[in-house]
């Protein structure tokens, strides 16, 4: 009898390992099946067809779309946009007594953002514009990031911050400065350009400029730009440029780059991803970038320019609801981390260089030269400036002005430490 129930179980047993056997080799196939289709389809519509492409050295192919059947047209409020080549008008200087005394030279160096490996092999027609091709490994990459960094959404760059919420830790660090008394009708600012070092592949260290339309709750509009290293994202560990925008909080709207229709894209040298090259050396030479910002005053548009010559495209106001009549309520400055806390610890991910604000010029990364630009379209210091810092221990900010460098701060930090674990 216990023999016979012995033999039973294990026959028993026996037929169900090879029925899961069975199940799973004809449910795995076919759930990759759907999954590599699912794939094919999103690819199909995220890489517009290509006039021309070009592939550099380093692996990444550009693509030379049309620039009237680029990603922003797919957006269902841009069906009848009329694309608007160049601003309407400019930010201008608003001289002070202090801008007439004579300013130290100018003697740091510009990243060469004009030459990008993919420009090496050759250029993109007139008429179109650069988009880099996304690739299978791109989506199965952020795929599981998705899934398994829970903490570290990749849809969510910059959420509501709360600094006395510790129970619900969003794994957000920041040390930013930010003006609050808006109506603004953009920003300037001077960016370092550093490699922080960032742990976890989920996680990112980012470097930015925010304009926020609205109060902070679920119809915030924004629109951000600067330099971050982002791993899922790219699949490198590399500084580069990147935009974002959203109307709803970061919840279904907006993303990074061209990734979703939204933003349009004019430039036919600069896509927004591209390599910020080459980077500040500690305690040596200083590589810096400028962004401006700024609303069309006859459009409504919001303006992307670089370096003050490379305009790069603009959010237009469609695609927004606060942003699209008003000018910016809130603009911030700094640094923000992803942190993914692995196994309870604060990761090593670095903000700006990775060194402290104490250490200053040439060590700490900073803001130099920071503007609003006012309803009047004047480019002015801006006042009853804030700073905001999550855990100073972790990463810290330091603000200051003098003659060279204006408005400016010094922000980041090394992450975990004997101060920040
Ligand atoms: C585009 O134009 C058509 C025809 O005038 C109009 O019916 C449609 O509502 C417009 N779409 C948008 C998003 O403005
Ligand atoms: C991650 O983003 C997706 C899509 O926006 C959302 O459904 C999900 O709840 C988010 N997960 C976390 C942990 O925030
Ligand atoms: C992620 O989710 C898993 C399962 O829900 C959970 O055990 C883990 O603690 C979460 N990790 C973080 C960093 O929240
Ligand atoms: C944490 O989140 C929960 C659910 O969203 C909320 O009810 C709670 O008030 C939050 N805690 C704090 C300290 O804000």
């Amino acid at each position: 009898m216990h023999v016979r129930s012995l033999t039973m179980k294990s026959v028993v047993r026996c037929l169900l390992v090879v029925l899961t056997v069975m199940v799973t080799n004809i449910v795995e196939p076919i759930a990759g099946k759907v999954k590599n289709q699912q794939i094919e389809l999103r690819l199909k519509q995220l890489n517009k067809q290509a006039l021309k492409s070009l592939e550099s050295s380093n692996g990444e192919i550009i693509d030379c779309i049309s620039i009237a059947n680029q990603p922003a047209f797919d957006h269902p409020m841009l069906k009848n946009h009329t694309i608007q080549m160049t601003p309407s008008s400019y930010p201008h200087e608003v001289l002070t007594e202090e801008d007439n005394a004579p300013t130290p030279s100018n003697d740091e160096e510009q990243p060469e953002n004009t030459v990008q490996p993919w420009q090496l092999v050759g250029e993109c027609p007139e008429n179109t514009i650069p988009i880099k091709r996304i690739t299978k490994e791109d989506l199965l990459r952020e795929d599981n990031i998705k899934n398994h960094g829970n903490k570290s959404n990749i849809s969510q760059p910059h959420q509501f911050y709360h600094p006395k919420d510790t129970t619900n830790y969003s794994g957000h660090e920041y040390a930013i400065t930010s003006v609050s008394d808006g109506p603004y009708r953009g920003t300037k600012a001077q960016i370092n350009v550093w490699k922080p070092r960032v742990q976890e592949v989920g996680e990112s260290s980012i470097s930015q400029i925010s304009i926020i339309g609205g109060k902070f709750d679920a119809g915030l509009n924004s629109i951000q730009a600067g330099s971050h290293v982002h791993p899922a994202l790219y699949g490198d560990d590399n500084p580069r440029f990147f935009i974002y925008w959203t109307r709803d909080n970061y919840q279904n709207t907006g993303c990074y780059n061209l990734r979703c229709p939204g933003f349009v894209q004019i430039n036919k040298k600069l896509t927004p991803g591209y390599l910020l090259t080459p980077i500040s050396t500690y305690n040596g030479p200083q590589v810096k970038f400028t962004i401006q910002m700024w609303k069309d005053p006859k459009t409504g548009n919001w303006w992307l320019q670089l370096n003050d010559q490379e305009l790069i495209g603009y959010w237009p106001k469609e695609i927004f609801t606060n942003l699209a009549d008003e000018g910016a309520s809130v603009i911030e400055w700094g640094g923000e981390v992803v942190n993914k806390k692995k196994d309870g610890q604060h990761t090593t991910t670095e903000m700006g260089s990775g060194h402290f604000p104490s250490e200053g010029f040439g060590k700490a990364s900073s803001f130099e030269v920071i503007k609003i630009i006012d309803m009047n379209n004047g480019l002015i210091d801006p006042v009853k400036v804030k700073t905001l810092v999550s855990r100073p221990a972790c990463y810290d900010i330091k603000t200051g002005y003098d003659k060279k460098y204006e408005v400016f701060f010094y922000y980041g930090g090394p992450g975990r430490n004997p101060n920040c674990s």
